[in-house]
């Protein structure tokens, strides 16, 4: 799929006018990896760049990070959260299956009007969730978009498994895009999906083909599982044929474009965009050393990180481009027009203790940490709570315990 942007009378476009992101406080380092797994910093850091990730705390999940960096983006766009008309919201590490995640971030950000659901495309999801976006944006079906990408990966990950779990961790982003008669914004749009690559990043237990069982959990099967060396080849081959075509969608070269951010899954990956289009280095936005690959998150959390370091001016051409499991691969060239200095202002403005994801009613959660993590990371896991799930919403009658129903 693609889509051209060329200027026209009359014409609605989708301008960036916030953006932000959230990382938790925990670092993970290649160091307490070396703890869990047969691996070195020396083999992580030559193999990926990645020298650490951020691990949520036990009360975060994916919707309250989504949601402190949704409300930097909302204070940086100077709008008002009820001004937000869609929240899409790209992860596959939702809260639940259901409901969306996006509905979990719509109330917390103290939102009223806007449809929100979530957008499924692994790692591309933030760039897929952006097209839809603009295509909200410019048929004239909405005014204010909010796009985030967050993950909460780490629950996801074998501890045991030296080829994925070096790899990710959690965090958020997000961006506002906002209507405008303005000529800027999205320029050109570009979407792939090779479902041949299928199984090659995959989570296979969970969904309908194997519900969670006793079994399935045994063998790990609610674990990510990676071809990492098809994955790559995949990556390589793709990253830039798609960023280039959303620049020829554009009307532009890749010479034109100032700054690529890309997907933070392996420095390599990233040297080979750069190579294949002919470009230095410097033309690459790279923060994975930071985060490692935060999947869906890691273009937003990278855009908000270039935009305030000053990487980005008014006028600048960006484009974000990313793979994914699927195989999917998505990339935006974007002309930028807001301006840059609002981003510390608005990051500054929202502190994770600020924002509220509304819990069930009575349901106790453990801390949801992997064992071996949280050995790792001096964390106690504590006991399980047993607590009834018939009685999570507020005002329900108690409900009489199962050894009254049954008469005994
Ligand atoms: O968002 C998309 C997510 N996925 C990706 O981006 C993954 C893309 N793939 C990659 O980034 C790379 O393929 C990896 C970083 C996953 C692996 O790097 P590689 O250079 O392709 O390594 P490899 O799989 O070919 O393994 C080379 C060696 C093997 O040992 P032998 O068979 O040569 O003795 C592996 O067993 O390195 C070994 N190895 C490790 N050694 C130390 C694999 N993982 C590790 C590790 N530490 N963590």
């Amino acid at each position: 799929m693609n889509a051209r942007n060329g200027a026209r009378p009359g014409r609605r476009y989708a301008h960036v006018i916030g953006w932000g992101s959230y990382a938790p406080s925990q670092v993970l380092t290649n160091a307490d990896l070396e703890r869990m797994v047969d691996t070195s910093d020396e083999w992580i850091v030559s193999r990926t760049g990645i020298r650490e990730r951020r691990v949520a705390a036990a009360h975060e999940t994916t919707a309250s990070m989504a949601a402190v960096a949704s409300l930097r983006a909302i204070r940086t766009a100077g709008v008002e959260p009820t001004d937000i008309d869609v929240i899409l919201l790209a992860t596959l590490t939702p809260d639940y299956w259901m409901p969306s995640t996006a509905a979990l971030v719509k109330e917390a950000i103290g939102n009223t009007k806007a449809a929100a659901m979530d957008v499924a495309a692994a790692c591309s999801g933030f760039v897929y969730a952006y097209a839809t976006a603009q295509a909200y944006i410019t048929s004239g079906m909405a005014t204010n978009v909010l796009v985030i990408g967050a993950e909460t990966l780490t629950r996801f990950l074998d501890y045991s498994d030296r080829n994925t779990c070096i790899l990710f961790g959690d965090g958020a982003g997000a961006v506002v895009l906002g209507a405008s008669e303005k000529p800027g914004g999205g320029l050109g749009i570009e979407l792939t999906t090779e479902p041949e690559g299928a199984y090659m990043i995959w989570l296979p237990a969970g969904g309908a083909k194997r519900p969670p069982s006793l079994e399935s959990v045994a063998r790990g099967e609610h674990y990510v599982r990676m071809e990492g060396k098809e994955t790559y080849r995949f990556a390589t081959r793709t990253l830039a044929s798609t960023a280039l075509t959303a620049v020829e969608h554009a009307g532009l070269n890749a010479s034109d474009i100032d700054l690529f951010i890309p997907h933070q899954a392996n420095i390599r990956i990233i040297e080979a965009v750069a190579k294949g289009l002919s470009l230095p280095m410097e033309r690459m936005f790279v923060n994975l050393d930071k985060y490692g690959n935060t999947s869906a998150a890691s273009v937003p959390i990278a855009l908000a990180e270039a935009v305030n370091q000053g990487r980005v001016a008014v006028g600048d051409r960006i484009v974000i481009v990313a793979f994914g499991a699927g195989f999917t691969s998505g990339a935006v060239a974007i002309e930028w027009t807001a301006d840059p200095a609002r981003g510390r202002a608005g990051e500054a403005a929202v502190q994770p203790e600020d924002v509220h994801v509304r819990l069930p009613v009575d349901w106790d959660s453990v801390d949801p940490i992997p064992e071996a993590l949280a050995a790792v990371l001096g964390r106690p896991v504590a006991p399980g709570v047993e607590v009834p799930l018939d009685d999570v919403v507020p005002g329900e009658p108690e409900h009489a315990s199962r050894k009254t129903e049954v008469g005994v």
